[in-house]
């Protein structure tokens, strides 16, 4: 099975878990849209009451456009589950997120639902985290700065932009930077550093967050309880 498959399968496997009338999030990505795809057709089918909490623009005009009831973050009481990607997850399970530029919303949705589950296929599964570049949404006004003295203390930072050499811009049209670090010896010292860091709204480590993984393996997903 090539990675598509994977992704189409932990997708499917990912909404058997939500029962009538949950509020569950929605992440952002190309897993998350499989998941959303048969999430619609199990509404669909069941006519199953779902409220959905998207985590990005993408992610809320898909599920409309299924029939997917939407509410904001802001519009509900609580969130059931949060069914969303990562970039990375390591053997401890936590995670990098943000390779779409969403961590920002992700995160915000994920620590405001009773439970979280991450849907990856297995080229997502590390020992270490770092190997993915580490996203952070900076605040443009002053990011010039932020970028240097993330340079100046190794880190590696680029800008992201887009292949019109423009900064790719985040749904609050803040900037990313991402942190080449190849591995990250210490993620929850990490973690605070950054976010101490006037101009960074919010890095991309997920760290004792996940409550369920679904892998996507050749031989059908692995549900992994974290
Ligand atoms: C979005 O910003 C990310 O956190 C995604 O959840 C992550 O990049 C996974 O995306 P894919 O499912 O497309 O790999």
């Amino acid at each position: 099975m090539d990675q598509n498959e994977l992704k189409k399968l932990v997708g499917q496997e990912a909404v058997k878990f939500i029962q009538d009338k949950m509020v569950v999030g929605l992440g952002t990505g190309s897993t998350v849209k499989f998941m959303v795809d048969a999430l619609g057709e199990r509404v669909k089918n069941e006519h199953l009451q779902i409220i959905g909490v998207p985590t990005s623009n993408r992610t809320a005009e898909q599920a409309r456009s299924l029939g997917i009831e939407v509410k904001a973050v802001d519009e509900v009481d609580h969130i059931d589950l949060t069914i969303d990607g990562a970039d990375e997850i390591s053997a401890d399970f936590q995670g990098i997120k943000g390779g779409g530029a969403a961590h920002l919303f992700e995160k915000i949705v994920a620590t405001n639902s009773d439970k979280v589950m991450w849907i990856v296929d297995e080229s997502k599964m590390v020992q270490h985290l770092g190997k993915f570049p580490l996203p952070l949404e900076v605040i443009p006004y002053g990011s010039q700065q932020v970028f240097k003295k993330l340079a100046a203390k190794d880190l590696h930072p680029e800008f992201r932009l887009d292949s019109a050499g423009k900064h790719v811009l985040t749904d609050s049209k803040n900037y990313v930077i991402d942190l080449h670090l190849g591995a990250i010896a210490h993620p929850h010292q990490l973690a605070d550093y950054l976010i101490k860091q006037v101009g960074i709204v919010e890095q991309g480590l997920f760290l004792d967050m996940v409550n369920t993984v679904i892998v996507g393996r050749q031989n059908g997903p692995e549900v992994i309880q974290a």
